[in-house]
C-alpha cells in the first residue's frame, strides 16, 4: 500500500525518519547512550585491524562509507570490493580479520557467492541485511539488521540510508572496543546519530525545490557527479539513482579527478551536480566546481548553510540542507540525491518502481 504517495519509492524516502530511528535503535542502547551490536550477534572489534567489505549496487557504495567511517572512527584499515570481483579475485586475505557484507534483499547471488568464498577461507563474517529471513542472513556468523521494513522499490533508498546508520553505529562501537573513542566522545557520537530523523526530515522538506530543479534535469541528457570525502560515495549513488529510474546518462565521480579526464566533457549541456557539504575538503570541492562553471557547465551544489554562505557559488543553483556533524553528512546528503532522482524519473513518465531491465532481487550473476 503507497499510501498517499504516488509510488513505493516516494513512501519509501518518507519513511527514512522513522525507521532510521528504529536501526539506530538496534545499535545504541537508549537509556545510557552506549554503541551494541544486537543481541546474539555479538562483534569485538578490540583485535579487528582489517575489514573485508564487499557488496553490489547501493550496498556497494554504502561499503564505501562504510571505509570512511572504519577508518575515520576507528583506526581499521578497510578492503573494498563489488561483490562480482571479491567473489573471484581471490586475493590473499591472510591479514584480514572480519569479512562484512552489506545487502538489502540478503540474496543477491554475487555478495552470497562472496560470503561463501569468505567463509571458506577461514574467516569470521558478518553481514548488514534488511531481510532477516533470508540466505545471507541465515550463512553469516554475526548478522547486523537495518530495520528499514520492506522495501518495494526497485531503486533502495531507505535500506541505503539504514545501512549507513548501521555502519556509524558500528564504526563507533569499533572505536571504543579499540580505545580510539572514549566514553565522553561516544556519548556525542550516538547523541549525534540520534538527530538523524530530524535532520532527514528537514531534508525531505526541500521536496518543492527539488522537484523544480527535477524538471530542469529532466531536459538533460547527461550529468556528472563529483564529491569528495563522505560525498565522493554519495556522487557515486546520486548518479546511480538518476539512471536507475530516469535513464538519463548519469557519472559519479571524486571531485579531484575531474582533472584527469570528465573535464573533457564540460560544455553547457553538461549538467553538474556537485556535493559538498562545508566539511575539511570543501574548499577543494569548490575549486573544481569553480573550473566546471568556468567551462560553462550547469551547476546544482548541493551543500549546507555554512556552505552556502561561504561565498564563492557563482552561476551554481544551489540547495541547502542544515549543518551536521560529519558523521551525519552521507545520511542527511542522500536524501535530496534520491528525491532529484525520483522527481526527474516522475517528470519523464517512467516506471519509477520497476524501471526497465532492473530487478529487485538479482540472484542470478
Ligand atoms: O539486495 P542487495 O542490497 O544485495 O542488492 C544490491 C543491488 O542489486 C541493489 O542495491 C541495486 O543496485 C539497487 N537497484 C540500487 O538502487
Amino acid at each position: 500500500d503507497k499510501g498517499n504517495h504516488r509510488h513505493f519509492m516516494q513512501k519509501e524516502m518518507f519513511e527514512q525518519p522513522e525507521v532510521l530511528s528504529h536501526t539506530l535503535g538496534a545499535y545504541v542502547n537508549m537509556t545510557d547512550g552506549r554503541t551494541r551490536t544486537p543481541k546474539g550477534q555479538e562483534l569485538d572489534f578490540t583485535k579487528v585491524r582489517r575489514i573485508a567489505l564487499s557488496a553490489c549496487g547501493t550496498g556497494y557504495y554504502a561499503a564505501l562509507v562504510g571505509r570512511y567511517y572504519f577508518e575515520r572512527y576507528a583506526g581499521i584499515a578497510c578492503d573494498l570490493d563489488v561483490a562480482s570481483e571479491f567473489r573471484y579475485r581471490e586475493s590473499p586475505l591472510s591479514d584480514v580479520d572480519l569479512a562484512l557484507f552489506i545487502s538489502q534483499s540478503g540474496e543477491t547471488a554475487d555478495t552470497l557467492a562472496s560470503l561463501r568464498y569468505a567463509k571458506s577461507q577461514g574467516l569470521k563474517t558478518a553481514a548488514i541485511v534488511n531481510v532477516p529471513e533470508s540466505t545471507i542472513a541465515r550463512e553469516a556468523d554475526v548478522v547486523l539488521p537495518t530495520l528499514a521494513g520492506p522495501e518495494i522499490g526497485v531503486a533502495s533508498t531507505k535500506a541505503f540510508t539504514c545501512q549507513l546508520m548501521a555502519l556509524a553505529a558500528l564504526a563507533v562501537r569499533a572505536g571504543v572496543d579499540r580505545g580510539v573513542i572514549k566514553a565522553d566522545e561516544e556519548l556525542e557520537f550516538t547523541r549525534a546519530l540520534m538527530e538523524a530523523p530530524r535532520l532527514v526530515n528537514e531534508a525531505l522538506h526541500l521536496e518543492g525545490e527539488i522537484e523544480h530543479i527535477a524538471r530542469d534535469l529532466a531536459t538533460q541528457h547527461h550529468a556528472l557527479y563529483l564529491g569528495r570525502g563522505f560525498s565522493y560515495p554519495l556522487a557515486l549513488e546520486g548518479a546511480l539513482k538518476l539512471k536507475e529510474i530516469s535513464y538519463i546518462h548519469a557519472e559519479g565521480y571524486a571531485a579531484g579527478e575531474l582533472k584527469h579526464g570528465p573535464i573533457a566533457l564540460i560544455d553547457e549541456t553538461m549538467q553538474v551536480v556537485v556535493v559538498a557539504p562545508h566539511d575539511r575538503v570543501f574548499e577543494k570541492t569548490v575549486s573544481n566546481m569553480q573550473e566546471v562553471a568556468a567551462r560553462g557547465g550547469r551547476i546544482l551544489l548541493i551543500t549546507d548553510h555554512k556552505g552556502a554562505a561561504s561565498g564563492a557559488m557563482d552561476g551554481a543553483r544551489l540547495l541547502v540542507l542544515p549543518d551536521m556533524p560529519e558523521i551525519l553528512i552521507p545520511i542527511v546528503f542522500a536524501v535530496p540525491l534520491q528525491m532529484l532522482a525520483y522527481h526527474t524519473a516522475v517528470q519523464m513518465g517512467t516506471d519509477v518502481d520497476q524501471p526497465r531491465n532492473l530487478a529487485k532481487s538479482v540472484t542470478v550473476e
